[in-house]
């Protein structure tokens, strides 16, 4: 049973069904999680999930659905551009969300996101980077370069990958995948 006609995915995202035993007990914070596909995943896994996204009536949507399934998630309607992550988290995750933020704000988040997340939790994050067909907006937060791998060097990366593929819009474009482990705090 999950949502029906989900705004953006059907199913929890590969990456975090695969390291979901790897994620550290207790909270999850997810970042533009939107109607809540992984919400619903972590929270049926056993975590207490925060689910952060500025689409109200997708919150809506995850509310009634947890609700009528007995399962309880946590909504947060806010904008990740003015977003300041207020309590530490065991984990935070966040797919497919960045490049709609502008560049300093997605930059702020990281680093915001990197000094609430409690020691030995991790960060899994998924973007898109700025190779491929989408008319770039060099003011957007996408991954470039070394970026990620440069601002996470004190972490343990458990994976890291750049890979193309196709978009809903049928644009071809790069994403980048990061799961790191806090080792020092
Ligand atoms: C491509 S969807 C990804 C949804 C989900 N993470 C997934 O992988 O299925 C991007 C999400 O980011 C949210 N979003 C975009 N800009 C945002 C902002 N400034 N603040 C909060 N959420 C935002 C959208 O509402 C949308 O739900």
């Amino acid at each position: 049973m999950s949502i029906q006609n989900p705004k953006w995915s059907n199913e929890p995202n590969k990456y975090l069904v695969e390291y979901i035993e790897d994620l550290k007990k207790g909270t999850v914070l997810d970042l533009g999680g939107s109607d809540g596909v992984n919400a619903i995943f972590l929270a049926q896994s056993g975590f207490d999930v925060t689910n952060v996204d500025k689409d109200a009536e997708a919150l809506r949507l995850l509310a009634s659905y947890s609700k009528d399934i007995s399962l309880e998630i946590n909504t947060v309607n806010a904008n990740l551009n003015e977003y300041n992550i207020d309590n530490e988290y065991d984990n935070v995750i966040s797919f497919y969300t960045f490049h709609f933020l502008d560049k300093d704000s997605g930059q702020k988040l990281i680093e915001n996101i990197q000094s609430k997340t409690r020691l030995e939790g991790l960060n899994i994050l998924i973007g898109f980077t700025d190779q491929g067909e989408f008319k770039l907006n060099n003011q957007k937060c996408y991954f470039v370069d070394n970026f990620l791998l440069d601002i996470y060097k004190s972490w343990e990366i458990l994976y890291h990958s750049k890979f193309t593929g196709s978009t809903k819009s049928g644009l071809s474009q790069e994403r980048e995948v990061l799961v790191a482990k806090k080792v020092v705090s």
